[in-house]
């Protein structure tokens, strides 16, 4: 089964933009697994623009399903990370004023560094996944370095989709069997939405998670959350 954690930064940006609790973001996390999220992802960056590191620690003990956290590795990430336990944390090589991620780690070239991270996270039981793309050599260097698995950065594939479907996944099915190869769990994400996921999916069947966030929250003010969740979830069967 291939899960679907919900990214709910954009809700978190939502509630920012008035600087009071409106929309609730642990509520709205609790009514994500509710409706049938199999996990809830946040990205604290640095300068707190979305979620917060308050956010983190009140989400942890309220969530059922599994807690995803992802971002750069700077030394209050880690202690962060370390600290709230999450089953998953997904390392992505943002730099603290990016608008999104929008490139998968250079492995090869951060090797000594991400093998030192993913230390203290294997260590400390944390699931570890490593936001990649579809080279084969950052795969490889992916699992030198520690990951229990990558998450493959969709972008290209979403930006493809509507000119050649087949070409645009060709290179992600290639990845995911590299990473199957070498042990690798494998997530996905990035631009994926209602119209892209399931032919991902179909071709890549052995995908553990997707991420998602822009285009569900994007769809829920059309169909509701709970229609929504159900709609992310039907491209995955
Ligand atoms: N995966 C990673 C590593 C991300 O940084 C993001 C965006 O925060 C996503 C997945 C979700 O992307 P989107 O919001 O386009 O669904």
């Amino acid at each position: 089964m291939t899960k679907l954690s919900v990214n709910i930064n954009k809700v978190a940006t939502l509630r920012n933009a008035r600087g009071g609790n409106v929309p609730d973001v642990l509520k709205v996390a609790q009514d994500c697994e509710n409706f049938g999220a199999d996990g809830i992802t946040v990205h604290p960056r640095p300068d707190e623009r979305h979620i917060r590191r308050s956010d983190v620690y009140a989400l942890r003990p309220l969530l059922r399903t599994e807690f995803n956290i992802e971002g750069y590795p700077s030394r209050e990430f880690i202690d962060l990370v370390l600290q709230v336990k999450p089953h998953q944390v997904t390392l992505v090589p943002d730099s603290p004023t990016q608008l999104t991620s929008n490139a998968g780690w250079d492995t090869k070239a951060h090797f000594t560094f991400l093998s030192e991270v993913l230390d203290a996270f294997n260590n400390a039981g944390i699931r570890t996944s490593v936001f990649v793309s579809t080279d084969a050599e950052m795969i490889e260097y992916a699992a030198k370095a520690g990951a229990d698995r990558v998450e493959l950065y969709t972008e290209p594939y979403a930006s493809a989709y509507a000119g050649n479907r087949e070409a645009a996944v060709a290179p992600f099915v290639e990845a995911g069997k590299v990473a199957r190869n070498l042990g690798l769990g494998l997530n996905a994400g990035h631009d994926l939405n209602l119209e892209n996921l399931n032919y991902f999916y179909q071709n890549i069947p052995w995908l553990d998670e997707v991420s998602i966030g822009h285009a569900l929250i994007c769809d829920a003010l059309y169909l509701g959350l709970e229609r929504t969740i159900q709609e992310y979830k039907n491209c995955l069967r």
